[in-house]
């Protein structure tokens, strides 16, 4: 069991089981989910936008798929790359080990240059950063990291994340039904972004075994659900929804009327607007 441990600020202890990579994509994506806390710490130290904290994460998760692949490959003795001896993952994940807070850091320094109107993190406040969380890095190594980085990912750092897609929805329901407060709701959405990002394994877990029905879903479903969890779309809306649903619970909570009965309430006025609506609709 290889395990990187990782210590960032406020005394957080964060553990990578890195040998499980290997298991299937499913795995590697809710590993790397691990890091998101991580990666919010440190955009809200550095005072980044919390947009360049999720396009970190995308790029992270991009360039660790696309950089174990590739050292996994062509350092493999020739024939070997069904049955890694352990010496030899050994090696590879002592070399990770090493570089790997640094790559995250480079994720977000990246990130942190793509937003213009965020804070750029210019090497000097990086390697000041670094140096406070343990790491003592030289501003050489700094940009060699992030040039690799690049070079993984061939330069196309314009991935879109999630904060976006949520801001694109609310942008365009503003639009369409400008009666609705979007600026109130992008606030909440963003909590709720926020958390359904780091509970990420267990929301998405739980959305498997329901949408399945089955308790323990097997390697196969599992594998055929990672288009699921990298459907940002269905993500955005979910996130927008779950913030109406928080409005309605607060509004129970205030009034002391139950949601069963605003629920019906708001069930017979929208049957009532899409009966008005829609010509084709009967009853
Ligand atoms: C550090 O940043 C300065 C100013 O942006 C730049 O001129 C210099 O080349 C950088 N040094 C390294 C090693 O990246």
């Amino acid at each position: 069991m290889h395990e990187i441990v990782l210590q960032i600020p406020h005394n957080k202890c964060i553990l990578w089981k890195i040998s499980t990579l290997f298991i299937s994509p499913f795995t590697t994506c809710v590993l790397l989910w691990c890091y998101l806390e991580h990666i919010f710490l440190m955009t809200q130290e550095l005072r980044l936008d919390p947009l360049a904290g999720y396009h970190a994460a995308e790029l992270l998760q991009r360039f660790m798929v696309k950089h174990l692949t590739d050292l996994l490959t062509t350092s493999t003795p020739q024939g070997a790359a069904a049955v890694l001896p352990t010496s030899y993952e050994d090696a590879i994940f002592d070399k990770l080990k090493e570089k790997f807070p640094l790559i995250i850091f480079s994720c977000v320094q990246i990130a942190s240059k793509v937003y213009l109107h965020s804070n750029i993190i210019d090497n000097n406040t990086a390697v000041h950063f670094l140096h406070s969380v343990g790491h003592r890095v030289s501003k050489q190594t700094l940009l060699e990291t992030e040039l690799m980085i690049l070079k993984g990912l061939e330069f196309r750092i314009n991935a879109p994340n999630p904060l976006t897609y949520v801001e694109i929805l609310l942008e365009v329901l503003g639009h369409n039904e400008p009666s609705i407060p979007v600026e109130e709701l992008c606030d909440l959405c963003r909590h709720v972004l926020r958390f359904v990002s780091l509970q990420k394994a267990a929301i998405y877990d739980a959305l498997l075994k329901t949408t399945t029905q089955c308790v323990s879903p097997s390697r196969e479903q599992r594998e055929r659900f990672v288009t699921v969890t990298e459907d940002y779309m269905l993500l955005g809306v979910g996130v927008i929804t779950v913030a109406a649903f928080i409005v309605l619970d607060e509004l129970s909570h205030i009034t002391g009327i139950s949601r069963r009965s605003i629920g019906d309430f708001v069930h017979v006025t929208l049957m009532h607007i899409v009966n008005t609506n829609s010509p084709l609709t009967s009853t």
